[in-house]
């Protein structure tokens, strides 16, 4: 028995003695019936045969005919049991062997796994689709293990590494007011605190962070219209937009862009977009959320479109700033990074997609938040 494959008290003879007993029994039930049969059959057969042959024994002659075809019947069928008692010993041993293996290779494997080696892998036994189909599934299983392990150890360093910029600096703050180097006055006060808020909107995004990352987001799609959607996050942000000097504009069809989706999650994306296209912006930009059924007609699904003529970024840094914890300028964001994955994983619970796109640096960004408009489930 291969490393990993142990044996418990439970499990009984290996397969290869299983197999054997198996084979060995169907051996035995042939030798036995063919004994039978023969035994009724052969000799009124072989009397009849003298018969019809015209062949006339007397007593002695007939006991000894008789008695020499028993015995060659006898030896002809011991000879055929062992010979098919050898063939079937051979057979057992091939059979278990190279069933055997393949499962001793496996249980290794997943043994290895449970003791938290990832990089465990099975080859491909190549004895059919039940085994292949077992390889196969446990190999899968440890890539998800690696990566999810590879993700897990990822997202403490990012944790670890956004922790500490806040902490330090209240840290230097605090000792700076217990040396008296610093005053503890208002604006000391609030520096502070604007930290230990950073502190407190991290843990908040960390906790939907774990909920994306899990994919255990609950939404609850029905019928919607994008274009109402859009409509009310408008009206959300206008006042904020005022304030910051960024003209707000909202672009939308007469008629609704029916799609299918959660209304509040779908809110929540809007917010988040929105939000990030102001923190792009200088006074006298402009950003344009524009709501449109999709590009193949009804039933294709419809879109919300956020333009900004904000900061924009290189077109190549697209994808990644979907990635947790990347911010283009880190300093001066504000943010933690993490609005747009969690955006993406909600837009993707509900089977949509949101991209982004710019020209370059300087020349605005667009992102795109897309639903289907089939029926939920
Ligand atoms: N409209 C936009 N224009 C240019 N860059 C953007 C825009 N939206 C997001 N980004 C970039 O993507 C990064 C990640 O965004 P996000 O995940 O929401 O994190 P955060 O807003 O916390 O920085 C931002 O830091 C910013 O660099
Ligand atoms: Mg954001």
């Amino acid at each position: 028995m291969s490393a990993g494959a142990t044996a418990h008290p439970a499990d009984g003879p290996s397969l290869a003695v299983r197999v054997l007993i198996a084979i060995g029994l169907v051996v035995l039930a042939g030798a036995v019936t063919l004994l039978v049969v023969a035994l009724l059959v052969g000799p009124t057969a072989f009397h009849r045969h003298l018969d019809a042959a015209g062949v006339e024994l007397d007593g002695a002659t007939l006991d000894h005919v008789n008695d020499g075809f028993q015995w060659a019947m006898a030896t002809a069928i011991a000879a055929g049991v062992t010979a098919a008692t050898a063939v079937a010993v051979a057979v057992a041993t091939f059979v278990a062997r190279r069933v055997s293996r393949p499962v001793s290779q496996a249980a290794a494997a997943a043994t290895r796994l449970a003791d938290g080696d990832y990089a465990a892998r099975v080859a491909e036994p190549g004895v059919g689709p039940e085994l292949g189909g077992l390889s196969r599934a446990i190999n899968r299983l440890a890539d998800r293990l690696e990566t999810s392990e590879a993700h897990r150890e990822a997202l403490l360093t990012d944790i670890a590494h956004e922790l500490r910029t806040p902490l330090s600096a209240v840290e230097a703050t605090v000792e700076a007011i217990a040396d008296g180097v610093l005053p503890a006055d208002e604006e000391t006060l609030t520096a502070l605190r604007a930290q230990t808020q950073r502190l407190l909107s991290l843990t908040r995004d960390l906790a939907a962070l774990s909920r994306s990352d899990e994919h255990a987001f609950r939404v609850d799609r029905r019928p919607l219209d994008l274009a109402a959607v859009a409509r009310s996050a408008v009206a959300a942000h206008a006042a904020r937009y005022a304030a910051g000097g960024v003209t707000l504009a909202l672009e939308v069809p007469a008629t609704p862009c029916p799609a299918h989706g959660d209304a509040g999650r779908v809110g929540e994306v809007v917010d988040q977009l929105l939000d990030n296209a102001l923190r792009q912006c200088r006074p006298g930009d402009t950003v344009t959320v524009r709501a449109r059924t999709a590009a193949g007609g009804p039933g294709e699904g419809a879109e919300i479109a956020v333009a900004d003529t904000g900061a924009g970024f290189p077109p190549e840094l697209a994808e990644q700033l979907f990635e947790r914890f990347y911010r283009l300028a880190p300093a001066s964001s504000g943010g933690s990074g993490v609005g747009l994955t969690i955006a993406r994983a909600l837009v993707e619970a509900q089977g949509g997609t949101l991209s982004a796109a710019s020209a370059g640096p300087g020349r605005g960004a667009v992102l795109t938040l897309r639903l289907p408009d089939d029926r939920p489930g």
